[in-house]
C-alpha cells in the first residue's frame, strides 16, 4: 500500500488524484489531521486515516500495513517542523514501512538564507540515519506561487522585487504531483536525491519578459531586501516576512538556480515552463 500525508494540501490532492490514475484506490491510503477534508477521496475508494505530525501514536496507527510513504513537508517552521517530521519517520520504522518519499527544497544546508532549507537539511539528515530507503525529491519553487510575488504588476507596469538577477528553476505543483505519482509507483528511485524543478533557470527580467504581452510592458525593479522586509511587515507576522524576505536573498544568491533533467524524465515529457504557466494566468 502506498500512502501520503498531507493528503488534504495542494500537493498532497493532487498526488492522490495521479495516483488513482494509475493504481486501484483500495491500495492507496490518505493520511490527515481531518478525514473530512477529503471525504472525496474516500467516495472513491480511497483509505482515509487520522493522523497528526504532532502526534506520533496517530501516525502509528495509521501507518499499519503500509509499504511506501510519501512525507509531504509539514507547513510547521523550524525545530518545530524537525520534530514533526521526525515523528513521522520513527513511526514509519516502527511500522515497518519499507521506502520513504519525502519533499524537500532545493539547497538544504545548516545555513540557507530561505530558512525553511535548514529544516529540510535536517529532516534529510533524519531519513537517511533512519535506515529507511528513501527517495528524495528537492521540490524548486511553485510556479504556482509567483502570482502573489508578481502582485499588480501587470495593472501598475512595475514588479518590485530584491532578488536581483538571480534565478530559480520554478515549478509547477502539478508537475510535481505527477512526477510524485510516477516515482511512487515505479522502480529505480531506492536512496536517489533529485531535484525537482525545470532544465532551466529563469530571473525576474524573464518573469517581466514574460508578463510583457497583449501590448502590456511590465519592468523589474530591483529593490534593497531590507525594504522589501520593511514593507513585507505592515502585512505580514515577522516571522513569515523574514521568510519571503530569506527566499528572495535566496534567489539573488543561487539557492534556487538548480536546472536539473530529473523531473523531465520522472514526467517523460517537459516540465510545463514560467513562459506558458504566465502566460496561461
Ligand atoms: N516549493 C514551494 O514553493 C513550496 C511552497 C509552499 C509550501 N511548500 C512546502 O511543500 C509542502 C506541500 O505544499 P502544499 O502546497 O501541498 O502545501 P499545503 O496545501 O499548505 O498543504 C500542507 C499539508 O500539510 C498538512 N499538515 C500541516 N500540519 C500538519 C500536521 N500537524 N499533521 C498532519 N498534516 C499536517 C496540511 O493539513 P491540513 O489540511 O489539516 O492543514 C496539508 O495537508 C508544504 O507543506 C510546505 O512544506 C513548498
Amino acid at each position: 500500500m502506498i500512502a501520503i500525508t498531507g493528503a488534504s494540501g495542494h500537493l498532497g490532492k493532487a498526488t492522490l488524484e495521479f495516483l488513482l490514475s494509475k493504481t486501484n484506490p483500495e491500495s492507496l491510503v490518505a493520511i490527515v489531521r481531518d478525514p473530512q477534508k477529503v471525504s472525496d477521496f474516500a467516495d472513491k475508494g480511497v483509505s482515509v486515516r487520522q493522523g497528526d505530525y504532532t502526534d506520533k501514536a496517530s501516525l502509528l496507527a495509521s501507518l499499519a500495513g503500509v509499504d511506501t510513504l510519501l512525507l509531504i513537508s509539514s507547513a510547521a517552521l523550524g525545530d518545530e517542523r524537525v520534530q514533526q517530521h521526525r515523528n513521522v519517520i520513527d513511526a514509519a520504522k516502527e511500522a515497518g514501512v519499507k521506502h520513504l518519499f519525502y519533499t524537500s527544497a532545493p539547497n538544504p544546508s545548516p545555513t540557507a538564507l530561505f530558512t525553511p532549507a535548514i529544516d529540510h537539511f535536517n529532516t534529510e539528515n533524519l531519513i537517511t540515519a533512519s535506515g529507511l530507503t528513501y527517495t528524495i525529491f528537492r521540490n524548486n519553487l511553485y510556479l504556482d506561487v509567483l502570482p502573489m510575488v508578481i502582485g499588480d504588476a501587470t495593472q501598475s507596469g512595475k514588479l518590485h522585487y530584491p532578488a536581483g538577477d538571480g534565478k530559480a528553476s520554478f515549478v509547477l505543483r502539478t508537475d510535481i504531483a505527477e512526477a510524485l505519482a510516477n516515482a511512487l509507483t515505479s522502480e529505480g528511485h531506492h536512496n536517489k536525491v533529485y531535484d525537482i524543478g525545470a532544465t532551466t533557470s529563469w530571473s525576474f527580467s524573464d518573469i517581466t519578459a514574460s508578463l510583457s504581452h497583449n501590448g502590456k510592458t511590465v519592468e523589474y525593479i530591483d529593490i534593497l531586501g531590507s525594504a522589501y522586509e520593511t514593507e513585507l511587515v505592515k502585512h505580514l507576522p515577522p516571522i513569515v516576512a523574514k521568510i519571503f524576505a530569506g527566499m528572495a536573498e535566496g534567489i539573488k544568491q543561487g539557492e534556487f538556480d538548480v536546472p536539473s533533467n530529473s523531473l523531465q524524465q520522472l514526467l517523460g515529457r517537459e516540465p510545463v515552463s514560467l513562459d506558458t504557466y504566465l502566460k496561461s494566468l
